[in-house]
């Protein structure tokens, strides 16, 4: 790649000069040399991309009369099982898991897995600091402090090679989350947790069907946990999973689900063994799950499809980086991101950058920011419970311990994210996101000045 400067000075003389134009030209298809020649949509230009996308969640009537059968039956409770179990059967074939239980949601199959792992009170978890709130959550609640591991940039996952020097005589466990459907590197996580015998959960609440080294992500670790709310690949409004190769784990997960009734192996003279609480799925969710194993089959190769030819247009710009995926692995794109440099764009901030997008007819967002500055961590580490859990040494030097994130403070200031409906559109909408990326930086000058 050229150095910035000459690239920097050679996106002046592009929105300026015909020469410039002439090498692009050389370059690139003629409808992207005709795009980047146009006014962007904020300065007063055609947006690239007009007519909307793809609505979410979709359904078809042909899942109506199942529902309606569900209603009319009168058993909408999970009890012992019914749809809700049909569903658990299927999706841990779709995954190749040995077992799922499904539950009331991701964050629920979180707190499931963590209290079946023994993640007890006072014990520490090392985690993705690069995920929605609910993974911080869910080890909160079960009064554990989440201990951040970095975010490398490269990939926007965690960084295994910073996991071990965060381990203490109280982790329990590492909660990778493969964000926006991209796995982890799992093999040196794994490595580390046997290494300290330390349980591994994945957060694979984005990462329906994703993939390893051709193993299904929710099959490697010790349990996984899934999301089915309204956004997902999977949506049943809200709803949840947890999946693992062992029926021992399995079954305390049901137990602990349900409000610690026995199941399976545990069953014998005494019902309750074990405390537990209510995270069943309900009957209705589970039938409309189970419409959709083909759709989100047939939809997530589409995804992938769309997210390959994008990576590889959008790579071709300079100061554009998609992200990289551990060898051997497919992700399936719950957002589609690519990290972005103002320095190849004149300066444009990341901020003007996603206003210009947007204008363009592309949706887009930052992704997720340093949500540990929020305050939900600060409430947390000033209770009554996590002070007399955690000594006032251990807490200081963990809030301090936030400003040593550095990868992850670059991810959330320089990633541009992408939502999964785009990449169910055609081709041409595919080309019309490059066209608008490279209008814009025709044009970053320009943008940089007016855009408040
Ligand atoms: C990475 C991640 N973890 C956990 C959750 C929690 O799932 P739910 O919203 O179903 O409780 C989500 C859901 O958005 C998620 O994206």
């Amino acid at each position: 790649m050229k150095k910035p400067l000459t690239r920097r000075g050679f996106i002046r003389n592009a929105a300026a000069g015909s020469a410039a134009l002439t090498w692009l030209g050389a370059h690139h298809p003629p409808q992207a040399f005709a795009a980047e020649a146009a006014k962007p949509a904020l300065l007063g230009g055609t947006p690239v991309h007009q007519g909307g996308w793809s609505e979410w969640p979709k359904w078809l009537e042909s899942w109506e009369p199942a529902v309606l059968k569900v209603l009319r039956s009168g058993r909408w409770y999970r009890g012992d099982g019914g749809h809700v179990a049909e569903f658990e059967a299927g999706y841990a074939k779709l995954l190749g898991a040995k077992r799922c239980l499904a539950t009331a949601s991701g964050t629920t199959a979180l707190l499931v897995a963590l209290h079946v792992m023994d993640v007890d009170a006072g014990d520490e978890v090392i985690v993705s600091p690069y995920t929605f709130v609910a993974t911080y959550n869910a080890i909160l609640i079960n009064k554990a402090l989440p201990v951040f591991a970095d975010t490398d940039p490269a990939t926007l996952t965690i960084d295994p090679a910073s996991i071990e020097s965060r381990i203490t005589d109280r982790t329990r466990a590492i909660l990778p989350v493969h964000i926006y459907g991209m796995p982890c590197d799992m093999d040196p996580i794994d490595a580390i947790a046997r290494k300290h015998k330390l349980a591994v959960i994945e957060d694979a609440c984005q990462a329906w069907l994703a993939e390893y080294k051709s193993q299904k992500c929710g099959t490697l670790g010790d349990l996984a946990c899934f999301s089915f709310q309204n956004s997902k690949h999977i949506p049943s409004g809200e709803g949840g999973a947890v999946t693992g190769n062992s029926d021992e784990l399995l079954d305390r997960c049901h137990a602990f689900h349900n409000v610690g009734r026995a199941t399976g192996t545990f069953k014998g003279a005494k019902p309750y063994f074990t405390r537990g609480g209510n995270y069943r799925m309900q009957q209705f969710q589970a039938v409309i799950l189970m419409q959709q194993f083909e759709k989100l089959v047939r939809e997530t190769a589409r995804r992938r499809e769309n997210a390959d030819y994008l990576s590889t247009h959008l790579k071709e710009i300079p100061g554009i980086q998609p992200a990289r995926l551990p060898e051997n692995s497919r992700a399936v794109w719950h957002l589609y991101p690519f990290r972005y440099d103002a320095q190849y764009f004149s300066g444009l901030t990341r901020e003007k950058f996603l206003k210009a997008l947007a204008a363009e007819g592309i949706p887009c967002s930052g992704g997720y920011h340093e949500q540990y500055f929020d305050g939900l961590l600060d409430e947390a580490i000033n209770s009554r419970g996590f002070k007399r859990l955690f000594s006032a040494e251990r807490l200081k030097a963990y809030r301090e311990s936030f400003q040593d994130l550095k990868g992850n403070r670059h991810v959330c200031a320089t990633t541009v994210a992408l939502s999964q409906n785009l990449l169910l559109a055609d081709r041409r909408d595919m080309d019309h996101i490059v066209e608008a990326v490279r209008k814009i930086q025709s044009h970053g000058a320009a943008l940089a000045k007016a855009v408040a």
